[in-house]
């Protein structure tokens, strides 16, 4: 039967669609915005149920890319149900039928059909096979123009019940213009070092090359904006084609302007603007564009401390891995270089890894006199590889033999062992169906040899050893992975004998894969607390910033030192004393003369962006007390002996009602070390913009203010 309402379909013109010349209205199938599927449409098996799903079904991925509230969405049921869903018979009338597709890549089994005369005459299938992979739908476009005139059937099909065993579809319309992707390319001739590339978050996530000659030399994912209103522009260091012809290569759909407003510049975009954006924080890392994750290759040399980190620079989400690369005198006043580690190729990521001093020239990469940095990273394509830099850091050069080690696992740390005269590889192993650390040892940082694994630890691992707080002879080793639980015990070179089964917990909250320096000069050369001096560094995960170009920071850089407690051997950690060099001179709140008693809510500072207070509160008989830190709620519950920062909470025991508490407070966190250092605190917390004070909030009695010094923090990126 042949639909009778075609005229009245014909009036349906598509929103969006602009018309070319001779272009005839856009005629739509459906666009699957009912509760029910349109007149006429018929199912068979569960997959396609009643009507049009309503975006994402339980237990998917989160399904994006179609219009409107509905879509056809063979989830239903999860990937094991099947079906099909069929359309009236309608009349081809032009040139292409374009559609959104996703879902599985099973063709024949999860599948978008044109049937002309019972027959499958165009067929397409979602973009996905393998674990991983996207929920987002994206335009297909079927050439019908030999079928004009004749009666037609879509029919989609759900009859596969494995891995991306699903389709989803919406959108069917008739036009005379394609919106599929189809081919982009724009030359350049590198003449300036910077290309810029405007970023839409959300917007579908388009393949783009950068090809010198027959090479393809840079390869990666980003949401290219296509609607001339960028949120913020992305950019590609091409310094190293300079003078080349250099031709950027995507997919595009036909009726975006191409790559047009891709350009070359002097310098990165919105220069002028950097590090000085609204909630651009004032004392912590931060990319200056784009994602960041977990810190990588910490290594100090020749004066610089060097900050690698995962890094995505061409979007505010994890993508594309590199290194980033930052360099600084004091651990805060970093200057980023730029991508430190390229991914091989694409899909072949610069995974996390660690940085040493191979200060005997053991690799013989460089000499006794100028040693060699060495670092260690996770390619994903190939293993753990090493690569060596004779320029501190500002290029690198992969070893030939790589990977050095080929296992399941990542994130290799290296460790030079002193007695034993050799390197060691701590790494993540996935073996026999656990997760463990497994060890490796080297004598020249080129051939590895596995040692041991010991179970029960994630990825990102690192290990040190470190004098045992006040003994000045005693030692212990420390065993962490991401989650920062870290061990107690004695490591041979070979294998790590923890002390105990319990693992223990220093940080709470925004606190991931965090490592520590290699190299950390010995305090004679500078003027920071006594020696040695173990500096580390974490990615406060999921703390995040408003409409910036950028996301996530690090943790403040803290020392850690190994105290002898009650408890037994245990971790402290206090910022970094370079932090103070950020302090204003003057305290915005002055140190009170002790037992200055506060019975109700009092205004401690005002007038506050980024500070870093040291409180002592004396809890006599209250209850609890509050630090109201811009809104924030930073709050002391004596009977429960836990502090609470927003959804972060640890355990703090206090000696005789004293509450000492540091607090570092910036634009998107609060930072707190409490117990002498055996609890650090990292929340993810967006100041009230309107409100500037930090307030003390008694609750169930009075309290007294023991000492009370509140700092404005200056901006670490001022000149
Ligand atoms: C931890 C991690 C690592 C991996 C890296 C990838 O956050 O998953 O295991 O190397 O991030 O970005």
């Amino acid at each position: 039967m042949l639909r009778s309402s075609l005229p009245l379909l014909l009036l349906a013109a598509v929103a969006g669609s602009p018309l070319g010349a001779g272009d005839r209205p856009d005629v739509l199938v459906a666009d699957f915005e009912g509760d029910t599927y349109p007149a006429g449409w018929t199912t068979t098996g569960t997959a396609f149920g009643k009507g049009p799903a309503k975006g994402t079904l339980p237990g998917q991925m989160p399904v994006s890319g179609f219009l409107g509230k509905g879509l056809v969405n063979s989830f239903l049921g999860g990937d094991a149900a099947t079906g099909t869903l069929t359309s009236p018979e309608f009349k081809v009338g032009r040139k292409y039928i374009n559609f959104l597709v996703g879902g599985g890549k099973h063709p024949g089994k999860t599948c978008v059909n044109l049937l002309v005369g019972g027959k499958v005459v165009r067929t397409a299938t979602g973009p996905n096979d393998k674990a991983g992979g996207s929920e987002q739908l994206d335009w297909h476009t079927w050439d019908v123009a030999e079928f004009e005139g004749k009666a037609a059937v879509v029919q989609v099909v759900d009859d596969a019940t494995g891995g991306w065993g699903h389709i989803n579809v919406d959108q069917i319309v008739q036009s005379d213009a394609k919106k599929q992707a189809e081919p982009a390319t724009r030359a350049f001739v590198v003449e300036q070092p910077y290309l810029h590339l405007p970023v839409k978050t959300g917007a579908p996530g388009r393949r783009v090359k950068f090809v010198i000659g027959a090479d393809t030399v840079r390869e990666f994912d980003i949401e290219l904006d296509t609607s001339g209103k960028p949120d913020f522009w992305a950019f590609a260091d091409v310094s190293a084609f300079k003078g080349r012809k250099l031709v950027v290569e995507t997919i595009l759909p036909a009726d975006a302007k191409a790559l047009d407003a891709l350009k070359l510049a002097a310098d990165v975009p919105d220069a002028e603007k950097l590090y000085r954006e609204k909630h651009r924080p004032l004392f912590h890392f931060t990319s200056r564009f784009g994602w960041l994750n977990d810190p990588n290759g910490l290594v100090y040399h020749d004066k610089e401390w060097h900050l690698f980190y995962q890094h995505n620079p061409f979007g505010v989400n994890w993508g594309n891995m590199h290194w980033g690369h930052a360099v600084s005198p004091d651990l805060f006043r970093w200057k980023e270089l730029g991508i430190g580690l390229y991914p091989k190729k694409y899909d072949d990521w610069a995974f996390s890894g660690s940085a040493v001093v191979d200060a005997g020239n053991t690799s013989g990469w460089g000499t006794k006199e100028k040693p060699p940095l060495v670092l260690a990273y996770t390619s994903t394509g190939r293993g753990e590889c090493i690569a060596f830099s004779t320029d501190n850091g500002r290029t690198w050069t992969e070893y030939d033999r790589n990977p050095v080690v080929k296992h399941a696992g990542r994130d290799p740390k290296l460790i030079w062992y002193a007695p034993g005269k050799h390197w060691v590889m701590a790494v993540y192993d996935e073996f026999q169906g656990k997760q463990w650390i497994a060890f490796h040892t080297s004598p020249d940082l080129r051939t590895w040899t596995f040692a041991s694994r010991i179970e029960g630890f994630f990825e990102c691992p690192d290990l040190f050893e470190q004098q045992v707080y006040p003994d000045q002879k005693k030692t212990k080793w420390a065993l962490y992975a991401a989650d920062g639980k870290y061990a107690v015990g004695e490591f041979d070179g070979k294998a790590f004998k923890p002390d105990a089964k319990e693992k223990h917990q220093l940080w709470y909250g925004r606190f991931y894969a965090a490592q520590t320096f290699d190299n950390v000069p010995p305090v004679a050369e500078g003027p920071w607390g006594p020696p040695p001096r173990r500096i580390q560094i974490g990615w406060a995960n999921g703390i995040s910033f408003p409409g910036m170009p950028f996301n996530q920071q690090m943790t403040v850089p803290v020392q850690l030192w190994l105290h002898d407690t009650a408890d037994g051997v245990r971790l402290t950690a206090d910022p970094v004393a370079e932090l103070r060099t950020l302090r204003e001179k003057e305290p915005a709140a002055d140190v009170r003369p002790p037992g200055t008693v506060v019975p109700g809510r009092m205004t401690m500072a005002d007038d506050l962006d980024a500070f870093d207070a040291e409180v002592t509160i004396d809890l006599k008989q209250a209850a609890g007390v509050t630090l109201d830190l811009r809104g924030t709620k930073l709050v002391y519950d004596a009977a429960k002996g836990t502090l609470t920062c927003k959804d972060v909470t640890a355990p703090l025991a206090i000696r005789n009602g004293r509450l000492s508490l540091r607090v570092l407070v910036d634009r998107g966190s609060v930072e707190v070390f409490a117990g002498g250092g055996l609890v650090a605190m990292s929340v993810a917390a967006v100041p009230d913009e309107k409100n500037r004070k930090l307030d003390l909030v008694p609750q169930g009695g009075e309290v007294a203010v023991g000492r009370a010094a509140v700092y404005r923090m200056k901006s670490a990126w001022e000149k």
